[in-house]
């Protein structure tokens, strides 16, 4: 029997249709002053979210638990693996099965890509992901797409996404959404990072992807939106890999200055070096507001799967 909500887990942004992207946005600018603590709503009392994060987290694992209590909602935590029945060998299958017992949704980060999915196909409650190795990272995609509404535009915008393109799950799930918005990418990344073949076949033939490899130089005075990521050491099979393309590019107020004033600067942040801080006090950056974006659009996410 269907439970009339429009997704029953968040896995993939592959679950959502434009016209679900689009709900779930309009119903984050109505939770916005919920996010602020300027309204009061409490439309999910007495529910409980259960945060399990196997990888390390900031933005993520705070902003759904600030969601959740903003929306009068508990939360409970198993951030160490350590110190919990995973040391002792308790499979991920097993860990899902149990915690539904104690919460009404989980939100799970996982070092493994198609964790969530497997964890969704085992969970009695809903699962949303919240980054899958170099898999997917729906929620972030949704605030993505909210802070380009909100400080620029979604419908045929120019962007450019730099950096890590072969393992940002960021970037993954960010495609897929932005090419039902006619937007053309310019891809730009070290020879190494680049954006995997397979992937590229995948967006361009399935989903309509306008896409170009381009240097910045070439595109920084056309574009609305310059997304930045980390070179993530994490990802690496070898660290000797890693240090061949640690610091290769970095974004600075000089770069910027052929940019139109309208162009914004983006990036899902944790950021090393990537961006210099000189560019934080710029016209352009938006990597702090789209932070917070995370809460309203984990608000409207929550009240669809608890609602
Ligand atoms: N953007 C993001 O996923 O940040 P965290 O790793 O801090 O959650």
């Amino acid at each position: 029997m269907s439970s009339g909500r429009r997704f029953e887990h968040l896995i993939s942004i592959d679950d959502l249709s434009k016209e679900d992207i689009l709900y779930i946005l309009e119903k984050a600018k109505e939770f916005e002053r919920v996010a602020r603590g300027e309204r009061t709503d409490k439309r999910l009392e007495g529910r409980i979210l259960a945060n399990l994060f196997f990888e390390p987290s900031t933005r993520t694992r705070m902003s759904f638990e600030a969601a959740m209590k903003r929306l009068g909602g508990d939360v409970i935590n198993m951030t160490a693996h350590e110190a919990s029945s995973v040391a002792k060998g308790e499979t991920l299958a097993d860990t899902i099965r149990v915690v539904g017992n104690y919460a009404d949704v989980i939100v799970l980060r996982h070092p493994l890509i198609g964790a969530a999915k497997f964890a969704a196909e085992n969970s009695i409650v809903p699962v949303v992901n919240a980054g899958d190795g170099a898999g997917q990272h729906p929620t972030q995609t949704l605030l993505d797409l909210y802070t380009m509404e909100k400080e620029a535009r979604l419908e045929g915008l120019k962007i450019a996404l730099m950096g890590d393109l072969k393992y940002s799950r960021t970037v993954h799930s960010l495609i897929k959404a932005l090419a039902l918005f006619n937007t053309k990418m310019y891809l730009i990344s070290p020879p190494m990072l680049r954006l995997p073949e397979e992937f590229i076949e995948e967006v361009e033939t399935h989903v309509g992807a306008r896409m170009e490899e381009v240097g910045l130089e070439d595109v920084v005075d056309e574009i609305d939106v310059l997304y930045v990521t980390r070179i993530q050491k994490e990802r690496f099979p070898d660290e000797e890999e890693y240090r061949k393309v640690a610091g290769s590019y970095i974004i600075t107020a000089e770069l910027l200055e052929r940019a139109k004033d309208s162009m914004i600067v983006m990036h899902p942040l944790p950021r090393v070096n990537e961006i210099a801080t000189t560019v934080d006090k710029t016209k352009h950056a938006r990597y702090f507001e789209q932070a917070f974006y995370g809460v309203p659009i984990r608000m409207a996410i929550l009240s669809e799967l608890l609602g």
